[in-house]
């Protein structure tokens, strides 16, 4: 029985550029997979002159004929569900193969109200900075055992049923805790049915038709939303998403099994950025920051708010790639370096005086620690176009080996652009 089953997650704070790296290795793909996380991500895919920024669906829609799922571990808005297929349809790009679990949790309109208003209620100071999509809303019921599975929009009566019980429940605390007003039955119910028979013909046993995929050795490519350090367990709480971004999450995420997994492939972008809240202990304001953001286009794909961006954080990255156990890195954005002057990678941090190398396991540390850098010489040279690694200037070679060596973890693919073909397979 051979297998082929890659992993695909992200080794930061997210938009490492995974929906990019899911398209290059696309073309080689039997199924694409989504398991965990919602429309709160953001993939783009730009090919063919065309850009695409994947919410929802697995970043291997655009190739015709694929099969690609949505795992049971994600939790489904059905009108961004809809508003995706029907934008990629009117495109002409609907024939990939399109199955949901009905194990999936749906993100109701009351999951996005309710996210709303738990960031207003938590003010300036404490606010997460969500996405505002229903995330954490959504898993908390789930968890609670008050959630509706996308199985639950199939039937009629039984969504009413379990409607019923569950608007109550939240209506109290809509209108108890935060002051709102009440959600009305119907306005809840009738779109909700509707979403049933719109989904209808996507809901298939995906863990079975995984199964037997993983048994006909096709090859399998998972693609995680988020990234390490958003990890609802491991990363920088409270901080997170509401899932399981690392590794662990492809498997209950979706029903394989650890033993089925062939590979990890962890995505690291040349420097880091972070999209709302939270410690990130190499973030730069000074005008480094400023034009890593300029440069590197860095404004969030799904709300459009600029991203805080500093250089490369090594504790932190061999945090990730331990928890993540990387077999191979796809290195990204490397053309945004390009004309920085020279460059600091994150060595080690202080701490009372105190040097050390290693992420904190103390997340109030993690505000407070400084962190100390090497510098690396830079390139000026355009990098845009290169195909190997031989044509690219010494410095960024050398750029590549130090992380290489200081992650202990061979990168097999460069990102020299946005573009599709803007990419360096090293060793794939
Ligand atoms: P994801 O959430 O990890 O898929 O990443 P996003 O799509 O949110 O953000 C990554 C951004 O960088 C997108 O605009 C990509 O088109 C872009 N991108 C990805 N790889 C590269 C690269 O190698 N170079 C450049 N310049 N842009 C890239
Ligand atoms: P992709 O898959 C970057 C961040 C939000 C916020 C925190 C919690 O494109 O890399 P949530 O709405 O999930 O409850 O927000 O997580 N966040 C992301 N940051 N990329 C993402 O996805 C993210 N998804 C959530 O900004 O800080
Ligand atoms: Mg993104």
């Amino acid at each position: 029985m051979s297998k082929n089953v890659d992993l695909l997650v992200g080794s930061q704070w997210g938009d490492e550029g995974k929906g990019k790296v899911v398209d290059v290795l696309g073309s080689d793909v039997d199924v694409f997979v989504r398991y965990q996380g919602g429309a709160n991500a953001g993939h783009t895919v730009v090919a063919d002159g065309q850009k695409v920024v994947f919410k929802l669906l697995p970043s291997g829609m655009l190739y015709p004929g694929k099969l690609c799922i949505l795992g049971n571990g994600l939790v489904i808005d059905p009108e961004q569900f809809l508003k995706e297929t029907s934008e990629l349809y009117s495109r002409g790009q609907d024939r990939a193969r399109l199955a949901i679990s009905p194990h999936a949790h749906v993100v109701m309109p009351y999951h996005k109200l309710l996210d709303k208003l738990q960031e207003e209620a938590r003010g300036k100071t404490r606010k997460i900075g969500t996405t505002g999509r229903g995330i954490g809303p959504c898993y908390v019921d789930k968890y609670s055992r008050s959630g509706l599975r996308i199985e639950d929009l199939l039937d009629a009566d039984l969504l009413r049923e379990r409607l019923s019980y569950v608007l109550e429940e939240k209506n109290s605390l809509i209108t108890k805790l935060y002051n709102h007003s009440p959600l009305p039955f119907d306005e809840i119910y009738e779109p909700a049915k509707n979403w049933g028979e719109a989904l209808k013909p996507y809901v298939a046993d995906v863990r079975a038709l995984l199964r037997q995929a993983v048994d006909d050795g096709k090859h399998i490519l998972l693609e995680g939303a988020q990234a390490a350090l958003l990890d609802i367990d491991h990363g920088t709480y409270p901080y997170v998403t509401s899932s399981s971004t690392s590794a662990a999450g492809a498997f209950t995420g979706t029903g394989l099994a650890p033993r089925d997994l062939t590979r990890t492939i962890a995505v690291v972008k040349a420097y880091t950025t972070r999209v709302g809240e939270g410690p990130f202990p190499t973030e730069d304001f000074t005008e480094v920051g400023e034009t890593l953001r300029k440069n590197g286009g860095e404004f969030g794909a799904v709300t459009g708010r600029p991203r805080r961006c500093g250089w490369l954080d090594m504790p932190a990255l061999k945090y990730a790639m331990e928890l993540n156990g990387a077999d191979v890195i796809a290195l990204t954005k490397l053309d945004v370096l390009t004309g920085m002057g020279n460059i600091k990678v994150c060595v080690a941090y202080e701490h009372n005086g105190e040097r050390f190398d290693t992420w904190p396991t103390d997340m109030r540390m993690l505000s407070e620690i400084t962190p100390l850098y090497e510098t690396l010489p830079g390139w000026n040279e355009d990098i845009s176009w290169c195909k190997n690694v031989e044509e690219l200037p010494a410095n960024a070679q050398a750029y590549i080996k130090y992380i290489e060596q200081n992650l202990k973890t061979p990168i097999g693919l460069i990102g020299v652009g946005q573009d599709r073909s803007q990419t360096i397979v090293k060793g794939m």
